[in-house]
Formats: C-alpha cells, sequence, structure tokens
C-alpha cells in the first residue's frame, strides 16, 4: 500500500493520474472525502467490486455508495431520476447527502447488493473531485475501514486497518472536515425518507423529510464504528467527575468533554459542540485503543442539526 501526500488546496497532477490509472485498471484507492475517508473502485468493474468487500471484510448484502463528478455522473448509474432527486442533487451537491434512485440495469449487482437501487453522491472534498474527474468513471467506495470498525478520518486510519490489503494507493489529504458519513436519503418518492442520518441535517432536508425506523439502509442493520473497548455517554459537564470517579476504581479512563480530563484520565478530544465531536470522535474511539484503556466516557451534544448523526453513532458505539 503506497500512501501519497496531496495538498488538498491544490492536487497534485500526478499523484491525481496515478490514482485514476489504478482505478481504471481495476485496482483500489483509498481517498479523503468532506465526511470520512473511502475505498474506491470502478463501480461497473465486478471483479474490483469484489476486492472491495473483501478487503474490508463487508458483508455481500450491503451496498456501496457510488460517487460521480457531477449531475451528468448520476445519469450514469440511476434510472428514473425524479424530480425530488434533482431538486436535492442541485441544492445539496457536491456534499455529504447520498441519494437512492432506481440502478440502471448495467450496473453490477455486487455494487448495489443485490437490490434494484443504487446510492449516490458528489463528494465536497478537491481532492476526490479531482479524482473523479480524472477516472471519468463512477467510483463506488464505501468508508476505507474493516468493517465494523469506525470510520477513518485519516490516512492513518486506513492504513491501520487496510496496511495487507491489496490497495493500490491512499491518497492523504489530512483530516476529513466533517468527520462523519454523509445522509442517505430514499429519493425516488415525494418526499425524502431518511435511511441514515449524517452530515446533512434533518432541517437543512426540510419539512418534508422523515425517516424510516427499520429496514433502514441495510449498512443500519449490522453493528458499527466498534471500537475494541466500552463508551459510555454521560451527560454534558458530567465527564470529568464521572471519569475521576472510574479511575478511582483502577480503570483506564478516556474522556471526550467541554473540558480537558482530571489528573489521572486520559484526554482523548475537547470538544465545544455537535460538530467538534463529529470531527474528533471516530479518532478518540481508535485513539483509546491504541491506549488499551478500559472504558471511553463521551459527553452528549443536542440533538439538532449534525448532533442528531453524531448521537446516532455515539449509540451505535456503546450498544455492545
Ligand atoms: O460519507 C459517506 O457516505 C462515506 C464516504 C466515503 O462517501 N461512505 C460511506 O459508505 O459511509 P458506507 O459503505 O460505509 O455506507 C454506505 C451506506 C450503508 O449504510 C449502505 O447500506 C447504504 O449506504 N446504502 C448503499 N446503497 C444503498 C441502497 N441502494 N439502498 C439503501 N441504502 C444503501
Ligand atoms: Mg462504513
Amino acid at each position: 500500500m503506497e500512501l501519497v501526500r496531496v495538498d488538498p488546496a491544490r492536487p497534485g497532477q500526478a499523484a491525481i493520474a496515478a490514482a485514476a490509472d489504478a482505478l481504471r485498471a481495476g485496482g483500489l484507492v483509498a481517498f479523503p472525502t468532506e465526511t470520512v475517508y473511502g475505498l474506491g473502485a470502478d463501480a461497473r468493474d465486478e471483479h474490483a467490486v469484489r476486492a472491495v468487500f473483501a478487503a474490508k471484510g463487508r458483508p455481500p448484502d450491503n451496498p456501496l455508495i457510488v460517487h460521480v463528478a457531477d449531475l451528468a455522473g448520476l445519469h450514469e448509474v440511476a434510472a428514473r431520476v425524479s424530480p425530488l432527486a434533482l431538486e436535492l442533487a442541485q441544492r445539496f451537491w457536491p456534499g455529504p447527502l447520498t441519494l437512492v434512485l432506481d440502478a440502471l440495469e448495467h450496473l453490477p449487482a455486487v455494487t448495489t447488493g443485490h437490490l434494484t437501487t443504487v446510492a449516490v453522491r458528489v463528494p465536497d472534498h478537491p481532492v476526490a473531485l479531482a479524482l473523479l474527474r480524472a477516472a471519468a468513471l463512477p467510483v463506488a467506495a464505501p468508508s476505507a475501514n474493516r468493517s465494523g470498525r469506525p470510520s477513518p478520518t485519516t490516512a492513518a486510519h486506513v492504513v491501520a486497518d487496510l496496511d495487507h490489503e491489496p490497495v493500490a494507493l491512499v491518497l492523504d489529504a489530512g483530516p476529513c472536515p466533517i468527520g462523519i458519513e454523509s445522509t442517505v436519503v430514499d429519493a425516488r418518492g415525494q418526499a425524502p425518507v431518511i435511511l441514515r442520518e449524517g452530515a446533512v441535517t434533518r432541517e437543512a432536508l426540510g419539512d418534508a423529510a422523515h425517516a424510516v425506523g427499520s429496514p433502514a439502509s441495510p449498512g443500519t442493520r449490522y453493528r458499527h464504528y466498534a471500537p475494541s473497548c466500552p463508551v459510555e455517554i454521560v451527560a454534558a459537564g458530567h465527564g470529568p467527575d464521572r471519569a475521576a470517579a472510574l479511575a478511582r476504581d483502577g480503570l483506564r479512563v478516556g474522556l471526550v468533554a467541554g473540558e480537558p480530563a482530571p489528573e489521572g484520565v486520559t484526554t482523548l478530544a475537547i470538544i465545544d459542540g455537535p460538530a467538534a465531536l463529529a470531527r474528533l470522535l471516530y479518532e478518540a474511539l481508535r485513539t483509546a485503543e491504541i491506549h488499551g484503556l478500559d472504558i471511553v466516557l463521551v459527553e452528549a451534544v443536542a440533538e439538532t442539526g449534525i448532533g442528531r448523526a453524531v448521537m446516532d453513532r455515539l449509540r451505535r458505539a456503546t450498544a455492545g
């Protein structure tokens, strides 16, 4: 696995061209998006997409998100693009909104998890967009973690999970600006149906949007975002006291809170609201593992805006 640094402000042509060549040759490329790093392959190449599932250890019935460079790319993977989908694409793309639509028949069944629908988005990251334009093909890309692990928000996380897998290249553009995954919306009907909460908030989608219970996105059925040590959610402001108490009991405790951890407790992240928790949560969970901590305490944030999606991820991390 080769790691290449790319300046997000000026994505170097050589690195992008090498990554695009690898994708066109049926190889795998990990690349940054505004949400998390993705593990990409040519969405039309059954063999390449199978390699993505194998590298992640991903269940075959969990479909991938196809990434395209622009609205025109949408028509290369989706049939019957609804007026709602067009409106949402115009409002939110490039950006962290994934639209589920009827799939064009030529897309391989591995890409769509054997569903008749396809999930598609235009990512809002200069490196991702440069890669998609250079490769000139739809790129199927799940988050670039081992299945069941927290999504990678840095290139180092990708290497930690996939170092021994046949990944041609990792484009390293530093930490992802948002830090949690895109919102997945079924856009086939009259109103958006939220299948997975994410970086585009329910408020932004408007009053007509509603969430389904189960079955939502196939991926939300699986235990996700799971670090190897237990995670406990505490009320805002109560993290330090609870952490100190557990530390007195002899536990090695990590804290994600609005203030630094007390003596004897590891500060994993200091957060000043939902957006900061979104950006730092997965990194904090991975750091806790590296330090071999016994428990991680995370202070809850308000469940408005991106806070709803972050708390959703956090609850999944605590569900044993
Ligand atoms: O922000 C993101 O969405 C990142 C970056 C790399 O774009 N990708 C990502 O992919 O989080 P992944 O594979 O980790 O999650 C994709 C989610 C899963 O929950 C999957 O079940 C759902 O999208 N999905 C994919 N195709 C679908 C479909 N046809 N119908 C319903 N849900 C679908
Ligand atoms: Mg994932």
